[in-house]
């Protein structure tokens, strides 16, 4: 997640609420008008979001009539232009149409989603499967459609927002922990009456800082005190594990897992999302989840370019191995030339700069010269931990990254962030 700075700004001079006609303005709408920032980052030509993508063929997008590398994209296999996954999208919007008009649970359930949840849970080793519209909805319908009144979530605090706000859904309890904190996720836990339910929930791959959770940990921990255990692999198919099955299989702890959350918007090149477990829960679920119930379902091209790039994705296992190699080439630059990338273990590499005005200047800089970074300020991290987030797909090319590193390396020199 990437945020705009929430530093303070002058206020806009306002009327006195006591004594304006206030009938001359909409109270709900002033703060509206005194919210400043974004628009002085725009003024200063330093604001980084929304930029209109005109063309995009694959590493290579086209911004403002200029072509930039793309190394800020979630597209892991680099599987968004795979002629397997067009043709199947292109052909299922014919079949199909459009949209589906309609919820899963009314008039929206397509024989493609059906297809779709049988070959995901075979491919994650679990029961059963359903899909959602989108990973952010898959994660809301968990945390609200599974934990009630006196149930308590358990997130480790760099989750992602999506749980965070699943979590505010629900009525049970929530306990946040410090980041990878297994000490104190596990005195939390010893406060638990054990015969309410309780759900531990963590990203498999931190989308932030691109470390992997400690599974076996959480595991032992969630066995020992009697709480149901749910990953978020966002970041982890297609990525982790000997068949890209993610961060369970990685671990060889896919029984241990008792839910498995994904998306489809990163390596399966489309969007929506999933939940995966006992066949049981996910009938709870199916009845239970308003994220899921009181929305429309997955269009079919969406879908039928999913099972396209799960295909893929099964059946081409050197992307996932060019994958790694280029997050090898690119964290062993970026550490080379002396830049502090944490404890990123995954294709997503963040290179700490600092400031907010000094990363939103970084990351112009090399939009300048032709590399497509995201900056991530506060909220998602502390004002002094502004970073750019990297990350690569299979189809980079060796030049591609090594044309980024020179350009970090000029760009860091220039600037005062490298000595
Ligand atoms: C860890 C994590 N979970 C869930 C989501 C939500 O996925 P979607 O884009 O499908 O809504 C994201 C997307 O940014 C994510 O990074």
């Amino acid at each position: 997640m990437t945020a705009i700075p929430t530093r303070s700004t002058p206020a806009a001079p306002m009327p006195d609420t006591d004594t304006a006609d206030v009938g001359a303005t909409i109270a709900l709408f002033r703060k509206c008008d005194r919210y400043t920032t974004a628009r002085e980052y725009q003024a200063a030509g330093l604001y980084p979001y929304f930029r209109a993508i005109r063309e995009c063929e694959d590493t290579v997008v086209t911004i403002d009539g200029e072509s930039k590398v793309m190394m800020g994209s979630n597209n892991y296999l680099g599987l968004t232009h795979h002629p397997a996954v067009l043709d199947a999208a292109a052909a299922a919007l014919r079949k199909y149409g459009s949209g589906c008009t309609g919820s899963r649970l009314l008039n929206g359930t397509l024989d493609l989603h059906a297809q779709l949840e049988a070959e995901l849970a075979e491919f994650l080793g679990k029961p059963s499967c359903l899909v959602f519209s989108t990973g952010y909805q898959a994660n809301l319908g968990l945390l609200s459609g599974l934990v009630g009144r006196g149930e308590t979530v358990f997130l480790d605090k760099l989750n992602h927002a999506s749980l965070v706000d699943g979590a505010r859904l629900s009525f049970g309890d929530v306990v946040r922990y410090n980041h990878g904190d297994l000490d104190a996720l596990e005195r939390k836990l010893a406060q638990h009456e054990r015969r309410k339910g309780a759900l531990i929930v963590v990203d498999g791959v931190f989308s932030m800082e691109g470390d992997i959770c400690d599974l076996p940990g959480l595991v032992q921990l969630a066995q020992r005190y009697g709480a149901a255990l749910a990953v978020d692999d966002a970041h982890s198919i297609g990525v982790l594990g000997r068949n890209g099955a993610g961060t369970a299989e990685h671990f060889g702890l896919i029984a241990e897992t008792d839910l498995i959350v994904g998306t489809f918007s990163k390596s399966l090149a489309s969007i929506g999302g999933f939940i995966a477990g006992e066949e049981s829960v996910l009938h709870y679920l199916k009845h239970h989840c308003r994220p899921l119930i009181f929305t429309a379902a997955l269009p079919a091209a969406n879908t039928a370019g999913v099972l396209a790039a799960l295909k893929v994705l099964r059946g081409e296992p050197q992307r996932r191995a060019a994958l790694w190699a280029n997050t090898r080439r690119l964290q062993e630059g970026l550490r080379g030339l002396g830049y502090d990338i944490g404890p990123t273990e995954t294709p997503i590499v963040p290179v700490l700069i600092g400031a907010i005005d000094d990363t939103f200047l970084f990351w112009r800089r090399l939009f300048d010269a032709g590399v497509f970074t995201n900056p991530v300020v506060p909220p998602a991290v502390a004002p002094t931990q502004c970073r750019l987030r990297a990350s690569l797909m299979a189809t980079h090319t060796a030049e591609q990254i090594d044309g980024a590193l020179e350009t970090f390396a000029a760009i860091g020199r220039e600037l005062g962030v490298l000595s």
